[in-house]
């Protein structure tokens, strides 16, 4: 695999630290040295359709193929417009991708890394040579706005890269869940409700709708410390790549104590750890390719250096790969 085009969309509204402790019982000084968070984006004109479409777009355009030469479309999301049809369909759709076959993944904050391993594996069998890979979310629609302790972490946007069978390029995973963690970290979706439901239970309507985020941040932040460094080591032992040897480590950016704990037992200078966090929040499958798009933009991946990108979140799940540019 090779990645060959990338690109990001961000909604234009930005919520700063001050504006939400203008909003609740929470401050600039508690969220910005807990979390390295200052500033995120939030949907307001945009949706996670939206944001993905501008995403996919610049990818295809950066990596000069015609929406025609897709092979697949593979969207990481828990936040989509509709159950049904897909994101990945709809941004099937509005590109006129009629040779891709497409579908959303569920993976929590690691859909991306999920995607791409996804991706590599249906590379390998020959009947892919083109995909597109989405995160992209909306999770400002599931936070409870009015519970500080997860919805100061958030923020929406969305980022697509466009991968192509190589099978020369330095290219490896890992991946791996905890189910029975999962409940660390849970959204509900709708409870079962038809006439036959509120019968038995003598209901004459349906219980309101309560479908919000809720988060043990002390068990996910453990689980992130230990897991992520371990899917490091995991993924470069596999691709006979050296820690010296990556030139970039693009993790999730959830939290940037958490990223400072991974460098630190990795011993590597957080000079190559860089984040957007303090300005996006965290954009759960959209993150990674965000920040990987910038680092493309920047020019700070250049051809021949070697990235290593890590996912960690709901299910929960974890996932690591090192690819060479
Ligand atoms: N502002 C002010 N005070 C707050 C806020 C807030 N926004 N949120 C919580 N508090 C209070 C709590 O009520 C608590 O007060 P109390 O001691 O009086 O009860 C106090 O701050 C400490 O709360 P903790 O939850 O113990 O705070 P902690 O130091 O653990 O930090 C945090 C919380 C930042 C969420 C941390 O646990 C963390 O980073 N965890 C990782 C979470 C994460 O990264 N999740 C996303 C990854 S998964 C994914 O991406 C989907």
């Amino acid at each position: 695999m090779r990645i060959i085009g990338t690109g990001s969309c961000l909604p234009e509204t930005t919520v700063s630290n001050d504006d939400l402790a203008a909003m609740m019982d929470t401050s600039d000084e508690w969220i910005s040295t807990r979390t390295g968070i200052r500033n995120r984006h939030i949907a307001v004109n945009e949706t996670t359709t939206s944001m993905a479409l501008e995403a996919s777009k610049q990818a295809l355009e950066s990596a000069g193929l015609a929406p025609e030469e897709l092979d697949m479309i593979i969207a990481g999301t828990v936040s989509p417009d509709y159950l049904f049809p897909t994101l990945s369909c709809e941004i099937q759709a509005a590109l006129g991708a009629v040779h891709a076959t497409a579908f959303d993944l569920s993976a929590g904050c690691s859909g991306f890394l999920f995607a791409l391993a996804t991706a590599d594996a249906y590379l390998r069998t020959g009947e892919c040579k083109n995909i597109l890979l989405i995160g992209a979310e909306t999770l400002s629609k599931m936070m409870d706005w009015t519970d500080r302790s997860t919805c100061v972490l958030f923020g929406d946007g969305a980022g697509a890269a466009v991968v192509t069978a190589d099978p020369d390029n330095v290219a490896a995973f890992v991946q791996g869940s905890d189910g029975a963690s999962g409940m660390a970290l849970y959204c509900e979706n709708r409870p079962v409700d038809n006439p036959f439901y509120r019968q038995k239970h003598g209901m004459e309507h349906a219980g309101a709708p309560y479908y919000y985020t809720h988060m043990d941040g002390q068990a996910v932040y453990r689980f992130a410390v230990k897991t992520v460094p371990v899917a490091i080591g995991q993924v470069l032992e596999k691709s006979g790549v050296s820690l010296d040897d990556v030139d970039l480590f693009l993790l999730h950016q959830a939290n940037l104590r958490i990223i400072e704990s991974v460098a630190k037992r990795l011993k590597q200078p957080m000079e190559k750890f860089p984040t957007d966090l303090e300005q996006c929040g965290n954009s759960s499958a959209a993150s990674v390719p965000i920040l990987l798009n910038q680092m493309v933009r920047e020019g700070r991946i250049k051809p021949g250096d070697t990235i290593v990108m890590a996912g960690f979140g709901a299910g929960l799940t974890w996932g690591a790969c090192v690819i060479k540019w």
